[in-house]
């Protein structure tokens, strides 16, 4: 490697991708690996499959390292200085198309999971069963919340409100879509909610709520936790919200969240996001609230999405 390459890898300018702010909120940064970093990540990464990453979990790490060394060990400091940072907290990460012939399946569960373990590690998703979930959204669906049902939108929420787990950052990739109007994902930092401080500095902002969840998510109890249950290094408030699993106990707690929601819901500084399948969005839970707006009616509507979510390295350990 000759000194150029070398002086600038030593403040974490990218090398073997490129970062430009998205055009409808430029907190959001839209990185994308180039052609020459996804072909060697398909050459080193996809020998090692699926199956053995998700028997070995250190494998994970190596396949995160692997791709951080493709680019000179930059790609994994600037992902976590932008996750970490209250001012964007969010990326897109895509990839320029490559000439190869590999299983598109396997190339995006690895790379997820590459870009996972360089911001954290993954939670068990107990509604799946593994440290990431696949789920899909049909035209017509059974299920017992919003998260499957196309043809609404489902509200603004932050993840991980229901489980003992910390959930630093969420990531959520598109796997694949057919015939797909609409449904585009809704985000809102918190800092850009106009009522946020009517909300932040009510008598509820710091009491517990209970919060539980429905069968299909597979969490056997009920946890308490405010909405603004943290605060961060410069004392601005961090959120753990969902409109459907709050389980408010009294009068004054059912109206505080329930204003809350008209709130969020009618917030104009909420932007559209569409995801390309293969890439995904990854954003600090804390301080991005997320949702989707609903789909246009289909009968051969179908999206597949793969969603990772967990903490930090140093909030890991349970
Ligand atoms: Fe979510």
């Amino acid at each position: 490697m000759n000194s150029t390459v070398k002086k600038i890898s030593n403040d974490f300018s990218p090398v073997g991708f490129s970062i430009t702010p998205f055009a409808a909120n430029p907190r959001l940064q839209v990185i994308k690996l180039s052609s020459e970093t996804v072909k060697s990540f398909i050459e080193q990464v996809l020998p090692l499959g699926v199956q053995a990453i998700e028997y070995k979990p250190f494998l994970r790490f190596h396949a995160a390292d692997i791709l951080n060394k493709l680019t000179d060990d930059t790609l994994g400091a600037n992902l976590l200085g932008i996750i970490k940072s209250r001012a964007t907290g969010g990326f897109m990460l895509q990839c320029e198309p490559v000439v190869a012939d590999f299983d598109q399946l396997e190339f995006n569960i690895l790379l997820s999971t590459a870009v996972s373990h360089l911001i954290g590690v993954p939670n068990l998703d107990a509604m799946y069963g593994k440290f990431y979930a696949r789920f899909s959204v049909k035209n017509e669906d059974n299920s017992d919340s919003y998260l499957r049902q196309a043809h609404r939108r489902m509200e603004l929420h932050n993840d991980g409100t229901y489980v003992k787990e910390r959930t630093d950052w969420v990531l959520m990739q598109k796997l694949a879509e057919e015939n797909m109007q609409g449904g585009d994902s809704l985000m809102l930092h918190v800092d850009e909610w106009q009522d946020l401080e009517k909300f932040y500095n009510h008598p509820l902002a710091k009491e517990d709520i209970q919060w539980t969840s429905p069968a299909s998510k597979n969490v056997g109890y009920k946890i308490q936790h405010p909405v603004f249950f943290e605060e961060d290094e410069n004392g601005r408030p961090k959120m753990l919200f969902i409109d459907q699993f709050a389980e408010p106990l009294n009068m004054r707690q059912g109206q505080y969240l329930f204003e809350m929601g008209s709130s969020l819901e009618a917030e104009e500084n909420t932007i559209n996001v569409r995801v390309p399948v293969g890439s995904m969005l990854v954003m600090n839970n804390h301080v991005w609230l997320h949702g989707r707006d609903k789909f246009t009616a289909d009968k051969g509507l179908y999206r597949e999405l793969l969603r990772q979510r967990g903490a930090y390295y140093e909030n890991a350990k349970l």
